[in-house]
């Protein structure tokens, strides 16, 4: 068995084929960092025509991987279906389909914060690590910030999502207002290394009550910060900022790990990457014992891996039955046997 997984859903367009037990045969990502730069944040057209042009060559060169048997490359594609840019979105399902009909093999759409989670599984070199269930998956992205009560593969339940902003999208603005370059997540955590602990104080947008999140008002905090001071530290000001998102992140998980009863924490999406992020939540699970599990770093950002991979658990528990490849721009986790 082998899978193609197809990703268009923001600013990277990936391919990858995996093989049934889930080892990876290729890897090709094409990211529009370079053309998104300058507005700060992704322009949805210029991101679907960038994804059109250069699809069919990732694509392609997914399909090139050691050992393929030319006739019939893949057993399946899979690809994002949602949540996503609309236009961009469409060019991942037309490629799919033209894949899929040219091999005559099944289509499977797949939910790209699906992806994210069991990119938890995933090792560069050789089979993946399984997660044990039930667990607790925070999805952090660029577009989503996300808690759900994971019982088995396939079998979620809706916990809270951001309010407003997401994580990661807080770290974008945040650079932007900062001057520091785009995607601002890497920059404040590379920024935030200078910084001394306790210089700025920001508030911990907790929620309280909720399992919700909300980034704004940490946004506009430094804002203020930055129209009212007399001196700007832009290294202190990313470690607090930083420090307030990590805060709220790990308190929240780990609180729903506790009330959940389960064992495992799984972390996804771009800002898994950030290292700060990993110590402070590995810290405060081990301290109750629970298993913290993080996205390996090439895998964090948006890739055809993990869709592949989500593809493949999603043929292998549910034999493609109920599967939609309507593509949906607000798509929600949903149970595979709902
Ligand atoms: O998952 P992803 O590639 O795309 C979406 O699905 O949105 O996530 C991109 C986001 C961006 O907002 C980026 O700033 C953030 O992930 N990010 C980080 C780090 N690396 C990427 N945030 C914090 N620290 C990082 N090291
Ligand atoms: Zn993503």
């Amino acid at each position: 068995m082998k899978v193609l997984g197809i990703e268009t859903t923001c600013d990277e367009t990936g391919a990858a084929v995996i093989d049934g037990a889930g080892n990876i045969l290729s890897d090709a990502v094409y990211s529009q960092i370079a053309l998104h730069k300058k507005f700060y944040g992704v322009v949805p057209e210029l991101a679907s025509r960038a994804h059109a042009q250069k699809v069919a060559g990732i694509v392609k060169e997914a399909l090139q991987y050691k050992g393929v048997n030319r006739n019939k490359p893949v057993d399946a594609v899979a690809f994002a279906h949602g949540p996503g840019l609309p236009g961009a979105l469409l060019i991942g399902k037309t490629a799919a389909l033209t894949v899929a009909e040219l091999y005559n093999v099944p289509i499977i759409g797949v939910n790209h914060l699906e992806g994210h989670i069991y990119a938890c599984e995933l090792n560069k070199d050789g089979a993946p690590t399984p997660l044990e269930y039930p667990l607790i998956a925070l999805t952090v992205s660029g577009g989503h910030t996300e808690l759900w009560y994971v019982k088995d593969v396939g079998n979620y339940t809706f916990l809270g999502a951001t309010r407003d902003d997401a994580a990661g999208e807080a770290f974008d603005k945040v650079a932007k207002l900062l001057d520091l370059g785009y995607p601002g997540g890497p920059m404040v955590e590379k920024m935030a290394k200078e910084g001394k602990e306790g210089a700025v104080k920001f508030p911990r947008p907790y929620m309280k009550g909720t399992w919700e999140f909300s980034f704004s008002g940490l946004k506009t905090s430094v804002s203020y910060y930055l129209r009212d001071a007399r001196e700007i530290n832009k290294a202190n000001i990313c470690l607090e900022f930083q420090n307030a998102v990590i805060d709220t992140l790990v308190r929240k998980t780990v609180t729903a790990a506790m009330e959940y009863k389960v064992k495992t924490v799984a972390v996804g999406g771009g800002v898994s990457a950030n290292s700060a992020l990993r110590e402070a939540m590995e810290l405060a699970c081990k301290r109750r014992r629970i298993n913290a599990r993080f996205v390996a770093k090439p895998f964090c950002t948006d890739n055809g891996v993990m869709i592949a991979y989500a593809g493949l658990k999603k043929i292998q528990k549910t034999g493609g039955k109920k599967n939609c490849i309507k593509t949906n721009p607000s798509l929600k986790i949903e149970s595979w046997n709902a």
